[in-house]
């Protein structure tokens, strides 16, 4: 993990919020490579929830709600997170990281500036009562006093109920339809951490399916849904050993989910003693009724006048989640070199074009020719620095799938050579096949 958060910087994915005053906890900034990155996920994520189906829409909702949007649908009141803290080091931990830190006693438990042995912290671990901190994040509103109180929203969803009646009304959907969106959600999380897995801000894409409320229909659903987004994460190229499905158990479903499952990924980051935990991804969840109930809203079947509230099947993923773990998926390191490797349709470049020498003018122009032909079409790189092999090398740790070089012999009869970032393996091509090659292989 470590080895990634420095890559990350190096390169340009992510960065610490406010860097240069020492950052500020729960916040990140992505950087020209991790902007690339997460667009193209968040495109891909868009290509197949909306486009490519005939029973979804999209919507953008503002960040900021009207208060009372919150308090119908529950957040606040039961928008909490349990937390317990040791009564020994006053450390506060969520209270389902308990059993993780019991086992392995991975606290620090510094008892007067001394750390303990993790056989002293197992005999003498004692925990306060679970006490309730609600994640959502308030901001004041107006220029003078008294100020409005209001909430950033704690999920993007609650945009999506209150506009369902807007939607039908502006379009011909009909149910079962979903409303797909994707956006900015900010919570006051009190333990946030492993890099940009929790953190304060952070972006979700969301689909809410809207269907006839039955026990049958609902199974259904959630299980197709389950499975859509599974087959999403191994399309893109993730491996499936590091994915899995987990069903939350009653005590741990939220406030609104008649159940759940996660899609859960094998994340570099467990506690000191494994490898790796099983770390949420997305969530799939069963809200019922809940929350078009709760903001009484039906749907009126236009065929048979009848009424009535939709139940909600719901696919939660957090891009920023998705982004990391793209990442850690196709970090990869050989003997002689790191290499990213990134499904070329989410990797930030596609193509890097290279003049093989940057002292001969008819090689460095007919290389500035390929790469402003390559560029009206995909995200290219040009690099003309130091040696081949170096600039191979700097395109491998970002996950450029090709790079393009532009040598003699594309003077005699207009080829180039084109380099596979997996493989190493180098293929002639003339320059006017190189659009349509790399199209095939981004399958566009
Ligand atoms: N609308 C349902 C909902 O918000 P959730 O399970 O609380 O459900 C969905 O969140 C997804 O949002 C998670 O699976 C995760 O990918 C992402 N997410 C949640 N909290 C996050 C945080 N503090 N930092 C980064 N991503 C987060």
């Amino acid at each position: 993990m470590e080895e990634i958060v420095a890559l990350c910087k190096r390169r340009g994915f992510i960065y610490p919020s406010s860097d240069i005053y020492g950052g500020i906890t729960g916040f990140w900034d992505y950087g020209p490579m991790g902007v690339e990155l997460k667009n193209n996920i968040k495109r891909e994520w868009w290509k197949k929830m909306v486009y490519q189906r005939e029973d979804v829409v999209g919507l953008d909702a503002a960040i900021v709600m009207n208060p009372v949007v919150w308090e119908k649908s529950g957040h606040v009141e039961g928008f909490t997170d349990p937390l317990i803290e040791c009564k020994l080091c006053h450390e506060r931990i969520r209270l389902d990281k308990k059993e993780e830190i019991e086992k392995h006693s991975s606290s620090p438990h510094l008892i007067n500036n001394e750390k303990k042995s993790a056989e002293w912290v197992k005999e003498n671990i004692q925990w306060t009562e679970p006490k309730k901190f609600n994640l959502l994040t308030e901001v004041f509103l107006g220029a003078t006093e008294p100020k409005q109180k209001a909430y950033l929203r704690g999920e993007i969803t609650q945009g999506v109920f209150v506009n369902f009646k807007n939607v039908i009304d502006s379009t011909r959907i009909k149910i079962p339809f979903g409303i797909a969106q994707i956006g900015k959600a900010f919570r006051n999380e009190v333990t946030p951490g492993n890099f940009t897995f929790r953190s304060r801000e952070f972006e979700q894409m969301e689909l809410e399916f809207f269907i006839k409320p039955n026990e049958a229909e609902g199974d259904k659903w959630f299980q197709y849904w389950k499975e859509e987004r599974m087959k999403w994460y191994l399309s893109l190229g993730i491996q499936e050993k590091n994915l899995r499905f987990r069903d939350h158990r009653q005590d741990e479903r939220a406030h609104y989910a008649k159940f759940a499952t996660d899609i859960e990924y094998k994340a570099p980051f467990g506690s000191p003693r494994d490898e790796a935990s099983w770390s949420e991804f997305e969530g799939i969840h069963h809200r019922g009724d809940w929350d078009l109930g709760k903001h009484g809203l039906q749907y009126l079947n236009p065929l048979s006048g009848e009424s009535f509230t939709p139940w909600v099947l719901e696919t939660s993923g957090g891009v920023d989640r998705a982004t990391l773990f793209f990442l850690v998926d196709a970090y990869c390191k050989e003997e002689k070199r790191i290499i990213l490797k990134l499904n070329p349709k989410i990797a930030p470049i596609k193509a890097a074009v290279f003049p093989l020498v940057s002292n001969k003018e008819e090689i460095v122009g007919s290389a500035r020719e390929v790469f402003l032909k390559l560029k009206n079409v995909f995200n290219v790189a040009w690099d003309d620095r130091g040696n081949i092999g170096k600039r191979y090398l700097s395109q491998d740790e970002i996950g450029t799938p090709f790079c393009v070089t532009i040598d003699y012999q594309t003077l005699e009869d207009k080829t180039v050579t084109v380099r596979d970032r997996d493989t190493t393996k180098q293929e002639r091509l003339p320059i006017d096949k190189l659009i349509l090659f790399i199209k095939e292989k981004l399958s566009i």
